[in-house]
């Protein structure tokens, strides 16, 4: 949102971009050697926080009701006396064996009723009250003793909530006590909403209702999106319980848990519900640097989009990078090293997009189990001579340079809806291609035009407010819930800019289709009705004005919209293809066609001319090199960054200061994957 302010940092203790890492001194406590050797790299790598007891409950209650805390007194003491600060962390996220053997309830069952047997992590029961009461013990008594320590800066509640739901019995009974709450105990409502008079699966009674079992394949669409509803209810309701006896003990002390990169989940939660109740956001980022069949600049624009969403989730409020490897993951298909400059260059998008703190995970390779291999600062080979600790240390000298960014954030006047409840349906909903919807990289295809010219964006669900934009993008909004269609209107008619594309408006908030004709209730703001829509082959095209149509041929009449473009081939040769509507102030774009050419680039790059939407730089950037802009009421910097692969020449429209170099600059050459901090 457009918006120049100053957020300050999240805590009062802090006072400079912070940077650190996951630590797990609990693997190493037989080794007050390596615990010595890490105070000492720490200091080298120029870290001052690190993020502790992720994963301690063993360590913390080895035996059932048997708490120590020594060892953990003991790292937060010697911490502390190096002048590093601590994000202490709920160790909900793995529980002891002793659990798990005495009390299986707390165990997982999967969709196929097969419960889990002890091991990973992350998989436990939310609903189970034997878990929760072992959590708030846990809690409780890390905050009652840590609460105070000069050391502890914030709660990292848990680690990385996810998506997965349990089919357990209690599980079973929470959700259709959900149901019941969520129809007002209307059976017939819920039978409705489902259309379970399909394939004879009319319910008699709230007890015959089960979790939808395989999930992805379940023909009840609106089962299977209440059940994602109720997942994400639950996974919340699991946090907030943990959120509650930490705020009741600590009040002083903000919150924040672990985002998940959910790029790489099937199904996530929904985090706007999930960001009202934290404090700050933080998310671990795991880019795909170097990858096959992706650019490194097609991958920023990936991870810009989700880190602008994690800003926009507390509107506009600087994030906290929790997680980044320091070089390979050890979960990738392929970890393909970073080349030279990539590392900084990754943790830097991120404060560009808004973060005030760069953290790695992890601090250091443990010697055993399934993370052995993943990056770290720290080596098995402890020593500082490393490439990757070479990198770090130097970001670590860069960073205090940097402390006036603290709090200020990136001002967007257009926004990308990117819906999670959308994701969902799309995810599951049978018809018109199997394969090839490609919700989020729809969304990304859009972004990038923008990402391209350095124009910002936030990335915001349907539910927000679009008042403060001059340009709103939804990309497939295939879902449309109350309310939605009438807050367009209300947008447009005052002179917003509204654009959408094929495949939006087609079925309401349970997933029942409009009758009122596609797309539903956009057909009047937009100005056209969508009566059918042919999908291609993935080697077909169509062709619209010059440009390639592919995927999604949408066949539309105009109801008042102009024609600007028209399909060019096929029985529908003619037919509008790209329409404006201008209804009140404003103006209705609607986008008949999916296309992986040239033509969102012209397109947005117009709308941004025509709207006089605001770039991080006048100046054309080269291909590859991108631009974004923190500022406040006094402060703006820009971040020019060159994911480009090679040496790129940016002209300045006139002379910056760079805050590393100190130098004046008005023409930079940029190696390969580096970054200019301007002022
Ligand atoms: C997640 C987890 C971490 C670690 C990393 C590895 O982000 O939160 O504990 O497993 O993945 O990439
Ligand atoms: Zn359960």
């Amino acid at each position: 949102m457009r918006r120049r302010q100053n957020f300050g940092p999240f805590s009062e203790k802090v006072h400079g971009l912070l940077h650190g890492a996951d630590y797990n001194p609990d693997q190493w406590l037989d080794r007050p050697e390596i615990l010595e050797q890490d105070i000492d790299l720490m200091k080298q790598a120029g870290m001052n926080v690190m993020s502790v007891g992720i994963f301690s409950w063993a360590k913390l209650e080895p035996v059932e009701g048997h708490f120590e805390f020594d060892w953990l007194d003991q790292v937060l003491d010697r911490l502390h006396d190096t002048g590093i600060q601590v994000i202490l962390a709920t160790p909900s996220a793995a529980r002891p064996v002793w659990m798990s053997r005495s009390y299986p309830e707390v165990l997982r069952m999967d969709e196929d009723r097969v419960r889990h047997l002890h091991g990973g992590r992350q998989n436990h029961c939310f609903t189970s009250p034997v878990y929760r009461a072992k959590v708030r013990e846990i809690d409780r008594r890390l905050a009652e003793r840590y609460g105070t320590h000069p050391a502890v800066i914030a709660w990292h509640v848990s680690n990385e909530f996810e998506g997965f739901g349990c089919h357990c019995p209690l599980c079973q009974e929470a959700f259709r006590n959900w149901l019941k709450k969520r129809y007002h105990n209307d059976l017939d409502a819920l039978n409705h909403a489902w259309w379970t008079s399909f394939w004879s699966h009319t319910y008699q009674d709230w007890s015959e209702i089960e979790s939808p079992s395989p999930i992805g394949e379940h023909e009840v669409h609106g089962l299977t999106l209440d059940w994602h509803r109720f997942v994400s209810d639950q996974t919340l309701d699991f946090m907030l319980e943990e959120c509650r006896i930490l705020r009741d003990i600590t009040p002083e002390l903000p919150l924040t848990t672990n985002f998940h990169d959910f790029v790489s989940l099937d199904r996530g939660l929904n985090y706007w519900d999930f960001a009202k109740a934290l404090d700050v956001i933080s998310w671990d980022n795991y880019p795909y640097w170097h990858a096959e069949g992706r650019t490194v600049a097609e991958e920023a624009a990936r991870r810009a989009f989700i880190h602008d969403m994690n800003r926009s989730f507390k509107q506009g409020k600087p994030f906290l990078l929790m997680e980044s490897s320091p070089s390979a993951t050890n979960w990738q298909e392929v970890a393909k090293l970073r080349r030279p400059g990539m590392q900084n260059l990754s943790s830097i998008q991120a404060v560009a997009h808004g973060a005030d703190t760069v953290q790695y995970f992890q601090w250091r390779k443990s010697l055993g189990s399934s993370e052995k291999f993943h990056g770290a600062v720290v080596d098995h080979y402890a020593s500082p001579d490393t490439r990757v600790f070479r990198e770090v240390a130097a970001l670590g000298r860069e960073l205090p340079a940097m402390t006036d960014i603290i709090g200020t954030s990136v001002a967007a006047e257009v926004a990308i809806i990117y819906d999670w409840e959308n994701a969902w349906i799309l995810g599951d909903t049978q018809g018109p291609r199997k394969e090839g919807i490609d919700y989020f990289d729809t969304c990304v295809r859009h972004y990038k035009a923008l990402w391209d010219r350095g124009v910002a964006v936030d990335v915001i669900d349907a539910d927000q407010d679009l008042s403060g934009y001059k340009l709103v993008i939804a990309p497939m909004l295939y879902m449309i819930r109350d309310g939605f269609g009438a807050k367009v209107e209300e947008y447009v008619r005052n002179g917003g800019h509204f654009v959408t594309t094929y495949w939006s408006g087609i079925t309401d908030g349970t997933d029942l289709c409009f009758e009122t004709g596609r797309p539903g209730p956009l057909r009047k703001v937009l100005g056209i009705w969508s009566e059918e829509i042919d999908v291609l082959y993935d080697s077909d095209a169509n062709h619209v004005g010059g440009y390639e149509a592919r995927i999604f041929c949408d066949l539309i009449h105009t109801e008042g919209a102009d024609t600007l473009l028209t399909y060019d081939e096929d029985f529908y040769a003619g037919g509008p293809a790209l329409t404006c509507n201008r209804f009140g102030k404003g103006e209705a774009w609607y986008i008949a066609f999916r296309s992986y050419d040239g033509f969102l680039s012209d397109f947005y790059g117009d709308r941004i001319r025509a709207y006089g939407i605001e770039r991080a730089l006048e100046t054309d950037l080269p291909e590859g090199v991108t631009a974004t802009i923190r500022e406040d009421e006094v402060r703006r910097f820009c971040f020019l960054q060159n994911y480009s692969g090679t040496k790129q020449t940016v002209e300045l429209p006139y002379p910056m200061q760079d805050l590393l170099s100190k130098d004046r600059v008005q023409r930079l050459v940029m190696a390969p994957y580096s970054y200019n901090i301007l002022s």
